[in-house]
C-alpha cells in the first residue's frame, strides 16, 4: 500500500509538464481531443489537492508556443477546452479563493478566449488562497529572449534578480519541483530560466492517469533529496 501521508517539507511551488494526453487517448481508440478533456479533468483534481494540502504556487503547461503548429481542428479543441475551463470553473476558483493568472503570448487567441481568460486573471486577482498560473502560448526562449531585448533597449546591465523581474514569473517564486507525465525526460522549452535548481521528476505515467497517490509519492520523494543550490553540505 502506496503512503498518501503529507511530508513535512512541501515545495512551494510545483511545476506540472501534462504530457500523454494524445497516447491516452489513442490507447481507447479515441480522438485526442479526447485525450485533452481527460487532461482537464485530471488539472482540476491535482490543482485542487496541491492547494488544498498548502502549496501555495502550482504552474501548468497547458499550450506551448510549439502546440499551435498542430493540427488545427486539435487546436481549435484546445482553445474551446480552455474556454470551457475558465467559464465552468471560475467560481470554484473564486469560492477557493484562488488567484489565477496566465504567462505567454495570447495575443494571436481568438478575441472571445482572450475576453474570457482577461475576465478570470481580473475576478480572481484580490484571491490568496493559492496562485495558478497557466502558461498559454509559453516558450521559455521567447520569454527569455524577450526580457533581453527590453534590457537591450534600456542599455541596462542586469544581475540575476532584475533579469528576473523581467519574466513572466516576476512575481512568483522559482519552481522547487518540475513533474513531467508521459514518459519523456525534457523540458522542452519550459521555464528554462527558473528551474535552474528545479528538482525534477519525471514518470511514464500519462497525464490523464495522472493521480493523488502518485502526486504523495513524488512529494515524498522531493521531501527526501537534500537541495544544495551547488552549495556543499554545511
Ligand atoms: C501534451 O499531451 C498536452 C498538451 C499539449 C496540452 C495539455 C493541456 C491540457 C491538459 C488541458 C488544457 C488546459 C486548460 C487550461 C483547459 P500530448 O498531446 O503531447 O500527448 P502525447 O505526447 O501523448 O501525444
Amino acid at each position: 500500500m502506496k503512503s498518501e501521508k503529507i511530508p513535512q517539507n512541501l515545495p512551494r511551488h510545483i511545476a506540472f509538464i501534462m504530457d500523454g494526453n494524445g497516447r491516452w487517448a489513442k490507447k481507447r481508440f479515441l480522438p485526442r481531443k479526447a485525450g485533452h478533456r481527460e487532461g482537464v479533468k485530471t488539472m482540476r483534481r491535482i490543482v485542487d489537492e496541491c492547494f488544498k494540502i498548502g502549496i501555495p504556487y502550482l504552474t501548468v503547461y497547458a499550450f506551448s508556443t510549439e502546440n499551435k503548429n498542430r493540427p488545427q481542428d486539435e487546436v481549435k479543441a484546445l482553445f474551446n477546452l480552455m474556454e470551457e475551463y475558465f467559464t465552468e470553473f471560475l467560481n470554484e476558483l473564486l469560492e477557493k479563493n484562488i488567484c489565477v493568472r496566465t504567462m505567454g503570448d495570447t495575443s494571436y487567441f481568438p478575441e472571445t478566449l482572450r475576453n474570457i481568460i482577461a475576465d478570470a486573471i481580473e475576478k480572481s486577482a484580490s484571491c490568496t488562497g493559492g496562485t495558478l498560473n497557466i502558461a498559454l502560448n509559453y516558450g521559455s526562449r521567447d520569454e527569455i529572449l524577450r526580457a533581453v531585448n527590453v534590457a537591450v533597449k534600456n542599455g541596462a546591465v542586469l544581475d540575476s534578480d532584475a533579469f528576473s523581474r523581467l519574466l513572466y514569473t516576476s512575481d512568483l517564486p522559482d519552481p522547487d519541483l518540475v513533474v513531467r507525465t508521459g514518459g519523456e525526460s525534457r523540458l522542452s522549452n519550459f521555464m528554462l530560466y527558473q528551474c535552474a535548481y528545479s528538482e525534477l521528476f519525471f514518470t511514464k505515467t500519462l497525464w490523464p492517469d495522472f493521480n493523488k497517490t502518485l502526486l504523495y509519492e513524488i512529494l515524498n520523494d522531493y521531501s527526501a533529496r537534500e537541495r544544495r543550490f551547488g552549495k556543499v553540505k554545511p
